[in-house]
């Protein structure tokens, strides 16, 4: 009996700070209305002090099992794509992990730009179909403000942080994700990158001083790009499954901007109510972006089940992707207060268990016998 891979829960997190168009145009030379026709973009959310992109992931995480009527406990695996995690090691999947309490999963970071969503949904849904896990989170989070250079106004109108998260489980009714299509291109690393940082080019006084650890981006390049494979990625994929353009009920692209989308509808012929876009409300949020209209368009009742999905994104490397998704999940009902309780309690919990956790290691460090315990933390 073949195993598939569905979506069962969905949840987003945009940090309360808004940033406006009007904002902007007091911190560099734009307006308004360059930045409206343009982009598509509006404004845009911002992390606010002590919000990182393990935070947000968790908030989105927690609302995606919420819907999933999941316990963490029950996670197999967590994968959180991002361009901006936490720290370069450990991985922001661990943290997110850790904060969840979900005790029995393993957990990686994928960086694919703002692709990785797509390439880690693919990675978890093959990892399902295949039979080596049962439930997986799959999460894009970013704080993209960080690496946003605030006097460029090329880049810093584009970008905004927030994070989506999704939760497969295996299922042997037909459907979920059907299939997926990535590609890469790494002779295209310079259109977008963060120049400094890495091992080729160290953080020092002098990557600082030449705004190194900012966003570098050739503009007009990336847009004649993601024209592009937005188009093949999508056919690509629907060539898979062996279904036609027509038969898509809603598209959801990556949101960079409104003009790419606008752009890809017309060489798909897709008609604009078929495609989902939020870019407005929220910029670019790199792999956070399919996630979050993913939920969004699921939490407006535009998704029902039955429905084809595909998403579609592009991203620094170069890479792209497309997913092609049969919803079979209903909008679910409103959690009884108790459930929520409950759960509130655990991730209560989660954090008591992982502070006693570091606390028994600081104080074996000292020389403070430790009770044995096993690899859940239970005595032995
Ligand atoms: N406000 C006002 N003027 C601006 C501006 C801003 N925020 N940013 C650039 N300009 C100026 C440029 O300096 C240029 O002026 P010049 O003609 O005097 O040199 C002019 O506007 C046109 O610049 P151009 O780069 O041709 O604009 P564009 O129409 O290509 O739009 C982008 C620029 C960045 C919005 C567009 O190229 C784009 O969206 N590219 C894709 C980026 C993307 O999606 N990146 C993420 C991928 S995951």
């Amino acid at each position: 009996m073949s195993v598939h891979a569905h979506v069962v829960g969905w949840g987003k997190y945009l940090p309360k700070r808004l940033l406006t168009n009007d904002d902007l145009s007091r911190l560099v030379s734009t307006s308004d209305e360059w930045i409206r026709t343009r982009t598509g973009i509006q404004e845009r959310h911002l992390v606010e002090d002590g919000e990182t992109t393990s935070s947000m992931a968790v908030l989105a995480a927690r609302k995606a099992l919420e819907i999933a009527q999941l316990n963490p406990a029950q996670i197999d695996l967590i994968i959180v794509a991002t361009v901006t995690p936490d720290y370069i090691f450990p991985s922001t999947a661990c943290l997110v992990q850790d904060l969840l309490g979900a005790n029995r999963a393993a957990a990686f970071d994928l960086s694919a730009g703002c692709t990785g969503f797509v390439y880690g949904l693919s990675v978890a849904a093959n990892m399902i179909s295949a039979g080596t896990y049962r439930t997986a989170l799959v999460i894009g989070a970013e704080t993209l403000s960080t690496i946003t250079d605030w006097s460029d106004r090329s880049t810093c109108v584009l970008f905004g942080d927030g994070a989506g998260a999704i939760v497969l489980q295996a299922g042997e009714n037909k459907g979920g994700v059907l299939a997926t299509s990535l590609g890469s291109d790494g002779s295209g690393r310079d259109m977008l990158w963060l120049p400094a940082g890495g091992c080729r080019m160290p953080a020092s006084s002098r990557t600082v001083k030449e705004r190194l650890h900012f966003i570098h981006m050739n503009g007009r390049e990336v847009f004649r790009f993601a024209v592009k494979v937005m188009h093949s990625a999508t056919s690509d994929v629907l060539e898979k499954i062996g279904c036609s353009l027509e038969e898509i009920s809603l598209l959801i692209p990556h949101q960079a901007n409104q003009r790419i989308i606008d752009a890809a509808a017309r060489s798909l012929k897709l008609p604009l109510e078929k495609i989902f876009s939020n870019v407005a409300k929220y910029g670019n949020t790199s792999t956070a972006s399919i996630p979050i209209a993913l939920s969004e368009a699921a939490e407006l009742g535009r998704i029902k089940p039955g429905d084809l999905v595909i998403c579609v994104a592009f991203g620094a490397g170069l890479t792209w992707g497309a997913l092609a998704i049969r919803w079979t999940r209903p909008l679910p009902q409103v959690t009884p207060i108790w459930r929520r309780i409950l759960r509130s309690l655990f991730y209560v919990m989660a954090i008591i268990r992982s502070y006693l956790r570091r606390l028994s290691r600081r104080l074996l460090s000292l020389g403070v016998q430790e009770v044995p315990r096993d690899l859940r933390g239970r005595r032995k």
